[in-house]
């Protein structure tokens, strides 16, 4: 832009970025065998949900340069408060980070070799299993089940990792798993009258996502990540399985759905209405698992 020095001493200057907002370029890459239209996907969805990324324009994720060594991306976002533009440049990077890890999209650097070497050995000594049989051991729907039953859970849920602050789970999408709290802490929130209330806090060894998975029905309720956490994932043919050869985890699931229900709602103390909720659920999933 050309300002003749006349004009600067006479007239204000206005800058007047688009929508009144200031956008941000910051830089990241892959591995050229990651798919670009997975990434570019990827990295939209986690920077628009990030602290201060304006929901007014939608962030461009758009490849720079077919690198020597990697795909090299700029992600375009417009900030609400252009003042805190080095935290949240901060705070997008560690969006995609845990982005990257849940999609296994991996970042390029010239060490990559040994680096993918050395995550395949991490992969093995976390694949035994063994943090996830105990930590689903611990779960107390899923005390009934024999150890041999738990193993072939834990082989069967997929491990994600959450930023803090990030969204696990949204009101009102659909979904067909169940989360178990690994390590962590998340917060189950609704909005009421346009702002979150925090329902409850669930630690390690709890689980959430239940309601959608046995009933069919959308998320009741935002789930966002406290801190850092890991979930284990478990999905509908997993539980179905259970269901067959444990025909109680059908009521005590039941029991849980009912009473987080009546605490989404005003109602949170009235026994009866659990107990006939619970009642009804009961026989609603035994349908929706084709049990009956
Ligand atoms: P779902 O509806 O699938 O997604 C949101 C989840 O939040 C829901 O399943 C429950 O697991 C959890 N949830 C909803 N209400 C409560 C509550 N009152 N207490 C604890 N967890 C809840």
């Amino acid at each position: 832009m050309l300002v003749s020095k006349s004009s600067i001493a006479k007239e204000a200057i206005e800058v007047a970025p688009r929508g009144n907002l200031n956008a941000r370029l910051v830089y990241f890459n892959t591995l050229y065998t990651d798919s670009p239209a997975k990434t570019i996907h990827i990295v939209r969805e986690a920077v628009r949900e990030a602290d201060n990324v304006s929901e007014k324009i939608t962030p461009i994720v758009r490849i720079r340069d077919l690198g020597e060594s990697s795909i090299d991306f700029e992600v375009k976002y417009w900030l609400e408060d252009y003042a805190r533009y080095n935290d949240t440049d901060a705070l997008v990077r560690q969006r995609i980070w845990y982005a990257f890890r849940r999609a296994g999209i991996r970042f390029a650097f010239p060490t990559r070799t040994l680096h993918v070497e050395r995550k395949a050995q991490m992969e093995a000594a976390q694949m035994d299993g063994r943090g996830f049989i105990d930590r689903l051991s611990a779960v107390d729907i899923f005390a009934p089940l024999s150890v041999d039953e738990t193993a072939r859970l834990a082989q069967a849920s997929a491990s994600h990792i959450f930023a803090p602050g990030e969204t696990v789970i949204r009101a009102g999408d659909q979904g067909s798993s169940m989360f178990v709290v690994h390590n962590g802490r998340v917060a189950v929130q609704v909005t009421d009258n346009g702002r979150p209330r925090t329902v409850a806090v669930l630690n390690e060894g709890d689980f959430f996502g239940e309601m959608a998975l046995f009933t069919g029905e959308p998320r009741t309720a935002n789930v966002v990540a406290l801190e850092e956490t890991e979930v284990l994932e478990i999905g509908y043919q997993a539980m179905k399985h259970l269901f067959a050869t444990n025909p109680d985890l059908v009521e005590s699931l039941s029991h849980t759905i009912a009473e987080r229900r009546a605490g989404l709602s005003a109602r949170p103390e009235d026994k009866e209405a659990v107990a006939e909720e619970s009642a009804g659920l009961f026989n609603s999933i035994r349908r929706f698992f084709g049990l009956d």
